[in-house]
């Protein structure tokens, strides 16, 4: 049964004290999770290490990253590599966020060997695709999506996407109140898992969980999280209000 997942991403918010408190009033809540399910907190870099100490004896509970250099080490200023995300267990790093995309112009080539740099330092990456509004309208967001997956992704090998953790958020429902329609998410889940089967077969295809995101709330995460491609969601603002991103967790398909 591939996982479940509930993951924050908390984006360029909060203080160091802030951060803490948030783990500590989230882990406060008493969500429960099932064998299957995780909850991943994408943490700015500088709190990371608070974060990962206080969730470290959690079942289940890990952090993300939410960005990671595509080079090894060197000299390159301001840049933060896989190898010290490992060296302070950092489990998973969120790679390709639109807004990333958008604002420091990551391209699907950049994406592929950030990937790839952090299957080998193993650490899993949670890959985000999705489309601008002008290509919904258009009807043109299967191939987009499709695109962005193979010039990304495909290179892997079978044994490498195993169990890989994909993030569909429209462009157009982040940040924007304005979600997905359940049957919009489920109808691209299933393209992007009928992509997949189409590259590496169905049993392949059947392993890999992918998030929706995009103003995932309490009030619309059974719904979403319901329908049978969709393992979970990536959460922006809902996830910086303990109860609230509880809620959502809960909301995990069993
Ligand atoms: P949102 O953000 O939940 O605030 O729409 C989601 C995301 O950008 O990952």
């Amino acid at each position: 049964m591939r996982k479940q997942i509930a993951a924050a991403n908390w984006k360029m918010n909060l203080t160091v004290s802030e951060a803490e408190k948030l783990t500590d009033d989230l882990l406060n809540t008493g969500f429960s999770l099932h064998p299957n399910q995780q909850v991943v907190l994408g943490v700015p870099f500088p709190y990371l290490i608070n974060v990962e100490q206080r969730v470290s004896n959690k079942p289940n509970v890990f952090v993300a990253a939410q960005n990671c250099s595509d080079k090894s080490n060197g000299a390159y200023t301001g840049e933060v590599s896989v190898t010290m995300l490992k060296s302070i267990q950092v489990t998973y790093v969120i790679i390709g966020h639109s807004e990333r995309r958008e604002y420091n112009h990551e391209d699907n080539a950049l994406l592929a060997a950030k990937v790839d740099i952090a299957l080998a330092n193993g650490i899993k990456p949670i890959f985000c695709c999705g489309e601008p509004l002008q290509i919904r309208e258009s009807e043109q967001q299967n191939g987009y999506v499709e695109t962005q997956l193979k010039e990304s992704l495909f290179h892997l090998d079978a044994q490498a996407i195993k169990g890989f953790v994909i993030a569909y958020e429209p462009i157009w429902a982040i940040g924007t109140g304005r979600t997905a329609s359940s049957e919009q998410a489920q109808q691209m889940h299933a393209h992007i898992r009928k992509v997949l089967a189409g590259k590496y077969g169905e049993e392949i295809a059947a392993t890999i969980s992918i998030l929706y995101g995009g103003s995932v709330k309490a009030a619309n995460a059974v719904e979403i999280f319901g329908q049978p491609d969709v393992d979970g969601g990536l959460v922006g603002g809902a996830s910086l209000i303990a109860s609230e991103f509880a809620a959502i967790i809960n909301s995990l398909k069993k």
